[in-house]
């Protein structure tokens, strides 16, 4: 088994080895003058089972140039299965077209990752379950509850509600519900007034004096959950916490997150978050 990442998260991946007791192979990836990317492995991979760890996060279009520049290198480096580790998987969000003389990118990614020559694919917390029909290779979708459950219930929280910011994450929110002691769940009536613009109609359910929990697969530029927990203290919520697996955190994000509408922000580390990034109410639990 071989163990490779890309430059797109180095920590996560030493944090893998170092639970499965290995070492990560080395490999030089460096940009050329005009921005083209170059991936060379600096041992044989013959005949291995090897795992590319890459997230395509940030910057999103030369993290998934490199991920398939690597299958490609691995691939022509005759290794026997090549698993293509994702723990979070950009431009899967436009998974249909809404309107039209749109691309869906959801599929054109899995297009691109398969034509590379990946066999496997293991992704975490997709943003809707059925991305993974869009591959033709088989992708484990596995999932960050368990550690954000993990957490939140060392917490010792009472009266809880577990919100869904949005219609679309009911189903993840009432999955994790069922997980938090069969907790009551709510749901906030968002409404987009256009991309990366977050409108919150109402809440469905009953929050008052409660400590309500946000579940969402990510935060943007987080006005989808910053609206939902105004929206939640209004209502009477006594406290609010967050928690999203991705934390992709897009101006202004971090100035939305740190003004005080949230107790606590409880995210993975699918993605890396810079010192800049990082704010007094944030936790950061592992999925390695
Ligand atoms: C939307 O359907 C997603 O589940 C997230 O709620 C959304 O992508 C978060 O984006 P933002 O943080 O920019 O509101």
């Amino acid at each position: 088994l071989y163990l490779i990442s890309g430059s797109a998260h180095t920590t996560l991946a030493q944090d893998i080895a170092n639970y499965l007791g290995t070492s990560l192979i080395p490999i030089i990836s460096k940009r050329f003058a005009d921005g083209e990317i170059y991936v060379q492995i600096q041992e044989s991979i013959r005949g291995g089972d090897v795992y590319l760890i890459q997230p395509t996060s940030y910057p999103v279009n030369d993290c998934l140039m490199e991920l398939m520049i690597m299958i490609d290198a691995c691939r022509r480096a005759s290794a026997r299965q090549i698993t293509a580790v994702i723990p979070y998987s950009g431009y899967t969000r436009a998974d249909r077209k809404v309107s039209g003389r749109e691309s869906i990118t959801a599929k054109l990614v899995a297009n691109l990752i398969t034509t590379a020559g990946a066999d496997r694919v293991l992704a975490m917390d997709l943003h809707s379950a059925q991305v993974q029909g869009f591959f033709d290779i088989p992708l484990d979708h596995i999932y960050s509850t368990p550690v954000l459950l993990n957490y939140l219930q060392s917490k010792q929280l009472r009266d809880v509600v577990v919100v869904s910011p949005d219609i679309g994450g009911v189903g993840r929110a009432r999955a994790f519900a069922k997980k938090f002691n069969d907790a009551p769940l709510a749901i906030v009536d968002k409404r987009r007034t256009a991309h990366n613009c977050a409108k919150v109609m109402n809440v469905i359910g009953d929050v008052k004096g409660k400590t309500a929990i946000l579940v969402d697969d990510m935060i943007d530029t987080a006005g989808t959950i910053t609206e939902a927990a105004k929206i939640l203290r209004q209502e009477g919520a006594r406290q609010v916490f967050a928690c999203a697996t991705h934390a992709v955190f897009s101006p202004p994000a971090i100035e939305r997150l740190s003004s005080g509408c949230l107790e606590e922000v409880i995210v993975t580390n699918t993605i890396p978050i810079p010192e800049d990034k990082r704010f007094p109410q944030l936790t950061v639990v592992s999925v390695a």
